[in-house]
């Protein structure tokens, strides 16, 4: 092996040429690995991050919530929690909250797509990256956010559609529950829905409305589309949550029809008590939307602290689940 030996001292304004170009050299390597905002912290320094819940006003957020906050404790991560209760103003107070005690990240999953502009300005001014999860926005420039973390909820309303359409022949008379009104997940499942219902002729959507993602709404808006003039006609329903599912699976049986037969019933979460409606027999299909997000939001948190690039988009990976795949081994190993 050749070894370097040192040599003749270079001459003093060579070694200044020299030192120059490595430190450009080094200053290019960092500015090309970096995020724009990210200053690697103290090894020392614990982590504060503020993160802003919408709510619980399902199965799907509180297992949610659950994960973020788990993940933040085994990491020994400072996490300020804060629960908007499903009302988008707190969020918008939380967030400046968040500003104001110089918190290292902002992570949000945001009610509605509109309203954050002004918001997410204030933290970009004050040098805080803000990581969605969850649910995207709508704003002028996407650099006001390092990254989405979440479902492809247009490809999920397709997954429901197709679901029903490889079910009954493409002939269905559909009533639909829609989630929060202006939120991703409502506007897209509707979407993807949508695109598969227009591939078949004989599939229509005689009634559709919101019932918030909430179980206790989602059996009201359904017992009134049971009493609707279209009702008797009703043989699908789909929810584009379990927990809306849940609560209109009442409201079929007490309209004197047979959930998961004279009505077939699909929605999206994939939570524990969709399976257990599924080995009930009421339930027909529910497709997987993942809400154990804190690890991979976590990971990306720690990236960017890190200085790291990290894609604007990180998607979750998910399956559907039909009655007849389920079993009580299949309820008992959901985590969620
Ligand atoms: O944004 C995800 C949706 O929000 C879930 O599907 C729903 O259950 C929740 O409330």
């Amino acid at each position: 092996m050749r070894r370097c030996r040192p040599g003749r001292p270079l001459p003093a304004f060579l070694r200044a040429t020299v030192i120059a170009g490595a430190l450009s050299a080094l200053a290019l390597a960092v500015a090309c690995s970096k995020q724009p905002g990210g200053d690697a912290p103290p090894a020392n320094k614990r982590l504060v991050v503020g993160f802003s819940q919408i709510g619980a006003e399902s199965g799907w957020r509180t297992a949610n919530t659950k994960s973020i906050k788990d993940e933040a404790e085994k990491r020994g991560v400072d996490l300020r929690f804060s629960d908007a209760q499903g009302d988008q103003e707190n969020q918008v107070r939380a967030l400046r909250s968040f500003i104001q005690q110089q918190v290292d990240v902002i992570a949000v999953a945001p009610k509605t797509e509109e309203g954050w502009q002004e918001v997410l300005e204030e933290a970009q001014r004050a040098g805080i990256p803000v990581i969605l999860t969850d649910r995207l926005v709508r704003v002028d420039d996407d650099s006001l956010y390092v990254t989405f973390i979440g479902s492809d909820f247009v490809e999920e309303g397709r997954r429901a559609g197709q679901w029903l359409a490889d079910q009954t022949g493409g002939t269905a008379v559909i009533a639909e529950l829609q989630g929060t009104p202006g939120a991703a997940p409502t506007i897209d499942r509707k979407k993807g829905f949508e695109e598969i219902v227009a591939r078949h002729p004989g599939m229509t959507i005689v009634k559709s409305q919101s019932g918030n993602f909430e179980r206790s709404k989602g059996k009201e808006v359904c017992e009134a589309f049971m009493r609707s003039p279209e009702g008797p006609q009703i043989t699908a329903l789909y929810a584009h949550n379990d927990d809306m599912a849940l609560g209109a699976i009442q409201a079929i049986a007490a309209a004197g029809r047979r959930p998961g037969e004279d009505v077939l019933v699909v929605s999206i979460d994939g939570v524990r008590d969709a399976f257990q409606a599924m080995l009930d027999g009421t339930l027909n299909c529910t497709v997987e939307c993942n809400p154990l997000l804190g690890p991979q939001l976590f990971d990306t948190i720690e990236a960017v602290r890190r200085g790291e690039r990290v894609p604007k988009r990180i998607l979750t990976t998910e399956g559907v689940y039909d009655r007849s795949q389920v079993t009580a081994e299949t309820l008992a190993s959901r985590q969620y």
